[in-house]
């Protein structure tokens, strides 16, 4: 939700908190500061929106901060207060000898703010986090060792929070501390960074330590000290960071997305790799730690998603129906964990998230595993939160997307459910053999298929040029790709604002077809199967109120030159994993469209990569 960055050592501190914090631009981005200590003086620098805007104000100041060699830093997504000069971070206590930063929620902050001024403490700001700043400089003022202060105050806090805390008395320190929110220390010869993500250190060190929540670490140049909530010593693991530097740039591509797009061939032949070797040997799944004989008896299977990764579920309950014939639910997260849900030690929970970090989906998976369910996580993120508590982990492998609208991830999210439904088909033996090997065939030169697309993007440049100046667009789609359907007009309107809604298209006549006009562009998603004929009734039918129709097709039929105003062609693929290649040439739209329109492609307003907050 929001980034965090801290840095104690030897260099210039805020170039490596502006660098930072730019890896961290795709968690939040409507406002962002840095507090640095120089000479035992601690001076805050923020700005309202961007980052460059920061950046911009810090150029003026250059001769007060070159000095400075540590430092903490942030990048907002407003929860607590608009996004304003005065909410954004680092906040400080009265004397202004404290500041800090902070990723999360504190949820009892209204109480602890209330007992605060009664101290004596005067608020500035809307946010949370002041409250935090506050509590900890009482205490502090009481036992002065900050370290015990930051212990003390966070056994009065409720809620989600990383914090990165320093102090005037303590010229070379940091002391950080999180629960519920992501935090890891990154380890360099004589310094030490702290970040929300890998993104921002990655540059400058491989070797990190995750902390775990309710620690609290003391950072010096040249020492890390763990302590656990009650004061005792923590011996902690130092482990390898998974990304290389060159991850993070655009590689020649005008926006991340667009880069994004373009990996999902290889992000595919990667997933394969080790799992499907050739068509008549079994899909090796050696992460599903569920024994055989569980697995032929499973009969109830629930996944929780939010958003794109919601979409992928979508697919997964469909074709592990299918292959498999066991029943598949799937829900919001953020629907799941407010109401009586039944689940037990005899259903498995599959959690799917790109980030491994989503607050709701994290706690809906707690609650099924406090239940006795075995959890089985998709992620893209090995290293998550959510990936801690998986007693199955599938990494998705897709390396990190930076843009905040997902597309490789989703694409080998849903990649990932074809491999666990065929590997459990292939255990319980529910899937013809024939039809088995063709899908295995058809998924090793599925990349093939989406590099076929790519090769001609400019047919979908010029659909985006002619529809770019609708203010409503409707995908249909039935079956398989009705979560398609749901996830291209997801893209759409993520990054172009346009307000475009998926239908199932048996549905278009129970309501939606009296917004049909010649003003609604209406993409049906025509993939040969088993719908392939009531589709194009559907598409038929909205012809016939005017409205201007797009196909998305790999059907040659002439006819559809007549009824359709646009044609995307796209590679022949069975019915069953035509979603992969169905999305592309909707993520392309998306993105085309938003580039005509001159909006910020890789963060859209109002969104952020990673939302952990309920
Ligand atoms: O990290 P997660 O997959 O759990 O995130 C879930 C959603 O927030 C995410 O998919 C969101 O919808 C993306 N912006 C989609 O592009």
């Amino acid at each position: 939700m929001c980034g965090i960055v801290g840095y104690v050592g030897t260099q210039p501190v805020v170039d490596i908190l502006l660098d930072g914090l730019q890896q961290l631009e795709y968690r939040g981005y409507d406002s962002s500061g840095i507090a640095i200590s120089d000479n035992g003086e601690i001076k805050i620098y923020k700005a309202e929106g961007k980052l460059q805007n920061l950046k911009d104000t810090l150029k003026s100041h250059n001769d007060e901060i070159q000095n400075a060699q540590m430092g903490i830093g942030h990048i907002r997504w407003a929860t607590h207060g608009a996004p304003t000069l005065i909410n954004a971070h680092p906040h400080t206590c009265n004397c202004g000898r404290l500041a800090l930063v902070h990723n999360g929620i504190i949820e009892n902050f209204k109480e602890l703010k209330a007992e605060l001024e009664k101290e004596g403490c005067v608020f500035r700001s809307q946010t949370d986090t002041e409250v935090v700043a506050h509590l900890i400089a009482s205490i502090y003022g009481k036992i002065k060792n900050l370290t015990e202060a930051v212990r003390l105050a966070t056994l009065r806090l409720e809620g989600a929070y990383a914090l990165c805390v320093m102090h005037k008395d303590y010229k070379d320190t940091l002391v950080v501390t999180k629960r519920n929110a992501p935090l890891i220390i990154g380890l360099g010869e004589g310094e030490h960074f702290v970040a929300s993500d890998v993104p921002a250190i990655i540059k400058h060190t491989k070797r990190a330590v995750y902390l775990v929540d309710n620690q609290i670490a003391t950072l010096t140049p040249k020492s890390i000290d763990i302590i656990n909530s009650h004061g005792q010593n923590i011996e902690y693991k130092v482990e390898i960071l998974p990304w290389e530097p060159v991850a993070l740039s655009k590689m020649g591509y005008k926006h991340f997305m667009l880069k994004e797009i373009h990996e999902q061939p290889d992000v595919i032949r990667n997933i394969l790799v080790g799992k499907l070797h050739t068509t008549s040997d079994p899909v090796v799944l050696n992460e599903v730690k569920l024994t055989r004989d569980t697995l032929k008896n499973l009969n109830r299977i629930q996944i929780i998603a939010c958003g794109t990764s919601l979409h992928a579920a979508m697919i997964g309950k469909y074709i592990i129906e299918t292959f498999c014939g066991i029943s598949v639910d799937v829900e919001p997260s953020s629907e799941y964990i407010y109401r009586r849900t039944v689940t037990d030690e005899h259903t498995l929970v599959i959690g799917v998230s790109q980030s491994g970090e989503t607050a709701d989906t994290l706690t809906a998976i707690k609650q099924s595993k406090a239940k006795g369910s075995h959890i089985l996580i998709i992620t893209n993120r090995p290293d998550s939160a959510m990936a801690r508590e998986a007693d199955s982990l599938i990494p998705v492998s897709a390396g990190i997307e930076v843009s905040v609208a997902a597309t490789k991830s989703y694409v080998a999210q849903v990649m990932s459910f074809y491999l666990l439904a065929i590997y459990m088909a292939e255990i319980k033996g529910s899937l013809d053999s024939t039809i088995l090997k063709n899908l295995k065939n058809e998924m090793m030169i599925i990349p093939q298929k989406i590099e076929q697309i790519l090769s001609h993007k400019e047919e979908i440049q010029r659909c985006a040029k002619e529809y770019a100046n609708t203010k409503d667009f409707i995908y249909i789609a039935r079956g398989i790709n009705y979560p398609t359907a749901l996830e291209g007009a997801l893209k759409l309107k993520e990054i172009s604002y346009i307000n475009a809604t998926g239908y199932p298209a048996g549905e278009l006549k129970h309501g939606p077809i009296a917004m049909l006009d010649e003003t609604m562009p209406v993409l049906s998603i025509l993939m040969h199967g088993s719908v392939y004929e009531k589709l194009l009734s559907n598409s038929e039918e909205a012809k016939a109120r005017n409205a201007r129709l797009i196909a998305l097709t790999n059907s040659n039929d002439k006819k559809l030159n007549d009824l359709f105003d646009y044609i995307i062609k796209v590679p022949e693929v069975h019915e069953y994993l035509s979603p992969i290649i169905a999305i592309i040439p909707l993520q392309l739209l998306a993105y085309y469209i938003a580039e005509f329109l001159g909006k910020d492609v890789d963060q859209p307003r109002n969104l952020a990569k990673s939302v952990t907050v309920e």
